[in-house]
């Protein structure tokens, strides 16, 4: 047995929720492009579940359960208050806050497909509930309920900050929601999928998957490209910044891609809007940083940004904090676990792949006491 590292190149399962055919992203087919720019989120989340667009009956009716489905048990809202917030990630907030639902949900371990739909419901619903919650009880705020007038992304903008979000906000967070929603078989959708296929739980299945985010070689990129840009500072320093990281072989965030080679799909639209979104926020020095961090890197390395790198710029002139940037990640990305969790229960076999043993060969077992 020869082991492929890092799984490069396996094909581990089926899935007919999202493709990458011809270079460029598809939500069970449908181009992520056209979806960018013009799906709702909530027509999304509908797409991956249910593997086809919504009428806007359908629509309206996912619109009203996630509404109705936003609010936490008071003991998460009391938990937070628990531990000292300002020392906390907010993703280990997230990861812990989301294995904690599954204790006040007295269906969690009932395996059937009815009541596995609506715990991705309540889970597609109180996650952005989780985040915005913590924000603001870390600054000493209390929580906002959501407002049934206002759509997913909207909500998430007005839950955190307490103001009605403008339209071009809506609209730059509604596309980065968009664009988040799934990814293939990326890692932390991969893990979820591992967890399930036990016949595990759904929420230990998105508990799972939060951990394998978190993590900087995957949603975790996204904090780290804005650590990058505001150490940077100036465009003038951000060459040499580059130049620098390279001749010490270090990486620089938000670039590469294990599938993508020729480019990330997902990154020019979230250039467009960090751009337009930058100068409209009077922060155009990040869009100028990162463009200069981008041609750098590009002339020294044939690997192109991936979704995380104008993200982070886009996220920060929405005056986000910039570690709830990965959790952002999460808001959306649930909706892509989630298909696959329900996917993977569909038709469901173990994975347990083989491990190319590379340790020493047979030994004799010696007593404590006689070793040396
Ligand atoms: C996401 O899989 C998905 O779909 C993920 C995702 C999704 O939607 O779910 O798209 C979201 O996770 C995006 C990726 C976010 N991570 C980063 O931006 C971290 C920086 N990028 C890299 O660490 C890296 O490119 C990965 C992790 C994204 C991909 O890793 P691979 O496929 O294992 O590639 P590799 O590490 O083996 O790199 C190949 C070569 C190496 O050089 P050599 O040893 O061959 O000389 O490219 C170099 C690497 O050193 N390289 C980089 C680099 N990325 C790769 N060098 C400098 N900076 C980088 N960012």
């Amino acid at each position: 047995m020869t082991a492929t590292r890092g799984l490069e190149g396996i094909v581990a399962t089926t899935s007919s929720i999202s493709s990458i055919i011809d270079d460029t992203l598809t939500y069970v087919g449908y181009n992520i492009d056209d979806l960018a720019n013009n799906a709702s989120f909530e027509e999304v989340i509908y797409l991956l579940w249910h593997l086809k667009l919504p009428t806007a009956g359908e629509l309206e009716e996912l619109s009203n359960l996630l509404a109705e489905n936003a609010a936490l048990p008071p003991e998460v809202i009391e938990h937070f208050k628990m531990y000292n917030t300002k020392e906390v990630h907010p993703m280990a907030a997230l990861r812990t806050a989301v294995s904690m639902l599954g204790l006040y949900d007295d269906k969690a371990d009932v395996m059937d497909p009815q009541e596995n739909y609506m715990k991705a419901v309540r889970l597609q619903a109180k996650i952005p509930t989780i985040v915005t919650s913590f924000a603001r009880i870390r600054n000493g705020q209390e929580p906002i309920a959501p407002r049934k007038d206002l759509n997913f992304a909207a909500n998430f903008l007005y839950m955190l900050n307490g103001k009605t979000p403008e339209p071009v906000e809506i609209e730059a967070f509604n596309k980065a929601l968009v664009l988040h929603a799934d990814h293939e078989l990326n890692a932390s959708t991969f893990t979820a999928r591992v967890c399930v296929a036990t016949l595990s739980d759904v929420y230990s299945g998105v508990t799972a998957a939060i951990g394998a985010l978190k993590g900087p070689l995957h949603g975790g990129a996204n904090e780290q490209v804005m650590k990058m840009l505001t150490e940077i500072g100036s465009v003038d320093k951000a060459e040499e910044y580059v130049l620098d990281k390279l001749e010490k072989k270090e990486k620089i965030m938000g670039f590469g891609h294990r599938v993508y080679r020729q480019g990330d799909p997902r990154a020019k639209h979230l250039k467009e809007m960090s751009k337009r979104l930058t100068e409209l926020t009077g922060q155009g020095k990040y869009y100028e940083i990162s463009e200069k961090v981008d041609a750098t890197f590009t002339s020294k390395k044939d690997l192109p940004p991936n979704v995380d790198f104008y993200s982070a710029s886009v996220y920060h002139s929405l005056g986000i904090d910039h570690d709830l940037f990965t959790p952002i990640f999460a808001v959306s990305r649930v909706s892509g676990w989630l298909a696959h969790i329900l996917e993977q229960y569909s038709d469901n076999r173990l994975i347990r792949p083989r491990a190319d043993y590379i340790g020493p060969g047979k030994q004799e077992y010696v007593p404590v006491s006689e070793r040396g």
